[in-house]
């Protein structure tokens, strides 16, 4: 086989490029030299410090359970031991960002693809990409968790299905995934919480999302959620705060989560900044530093 390849966004004139791949690879672990498990130490016992009080007590569980720790870049096969027992997923290794039709392809299958290669020093603060550090440490410890497992698998039959109908409806999914999976809050006796992948794995979120003034958070609304836009280059303007992992998971199939997106179908969406009537306002944002445009 050959070795796999590292795919990263190009830099433009026009800023990044997101570049595609599709192709599965083996993690060629015995090929990480010190200084990538240097890069994973550093990243993991920052945000493992910043963590305590902030993060849901389910994210520490499955790092405890998964057995990851600084020492070095855990072995996907280690992982997938832990995590196939446990909800019957496998996570796959691949070289960079993936189409998102061939994204839902690998959930429907319980694959959660992973990419190999982790960031360079120099991007320690800021890879506007998912790397090895991201896809592991911000996303296998809730995978570990059955409602939370049932929830994507919710999620990506309503992808595949929403992709046989045409396109369109993928855009509502996307907002889904991106503010629960990604950029998601959890409602708990002792406050709100972190559990998206997108927030855990960077150190400025994982404060600014649940002390700065500016973002506003909003009780979770799964059609409320389907016509919001959102930021891919900037913290998020509004982060959204589910009850529990079973809220979240009986919101997208009870009643059938199937036809809301066809409900939505030509409505207009919601700047990523809106407070609109009816939300539950956990926090109205001040909106300071927010960027006039730009949510996608
Ligand atoms: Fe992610």
């Amino acid at each position: 086989m050959d070795a796999p390849r590292r795919i990263e966004h190009q830099l433009t004139d026009k800023g990044y490029v997101p570049v595609y791949t599709t192709a599965v690879v083996e993690q060629p672990w015995d090929d990480y030299g010190p200084e990538e498990h240097q890069t994973w130490a550093t990243l993991f016992e920052r945000q493992m410090a910043l963590l305590p009080g902030r993060a849901c007590p389910e994210f520490f569980e499955g790092i405890e359970r998964l057995g990851m720790s600084p020492d070095r870049i855990p072995r996907f096969s280690d992982l997938n031991a832990v995590l196939k027992a446990a909800t019957g997923w496998t996570l796959i290794g691949v070289e960079g960002l993936l189409p998102e039709l061939t994204f839902f392809e690998h959930l429907a299958n319980r694959r959660f693809p992973v990419t190999w290669w982790i960031r360079k020093p120099e991007q320690i603060d800021y890879i506007s990409e998912p790397d090895l550090f991201h896809d592991l440490f911000g996303h296998l410890p809730l995978l570990l968790l059955t409602t939370f497992a049932d929830y994507m698998q919710a999620y990506r039959e309503a992808g595949l299905k929403a992709a046989r109908n045409g396109n369109e409806p993928l855009t509502e999914l996307t907002r889904l995934y991106w503010y629960t999976v990604e950029f998601g809050l959890v409602h708990t006796p002792e406050g709100l919480r972190i559990y998206g992948a997108g927030i855990v794995s960077s150190k400025g979120e994982s404060i600014y999302a649940l002390e700065s003034p500016a973002p506003n958070r909003i009780g979770f609304d799964v059609r409320r959620v389907m016509r919001t836009r959102y930021r891919i280059d900037t913290y998020q303007k509004t982060y959204f705060v589910i009850d529990s992992f079973e809220a979240l998971f009986r919101a997208t199939v009870d009643p059938d989560f199937g036809p809301i997106y066809y409900e939505l179908k030509g409505e207009a969406a919601y700047p990523a900044g809106a407070v609109l009537d009816g939300d539950k306002v956990y926090h109205r944002g001040s909106g300071e530093g927010w960027a006039a445009d730009g949510d996608v």
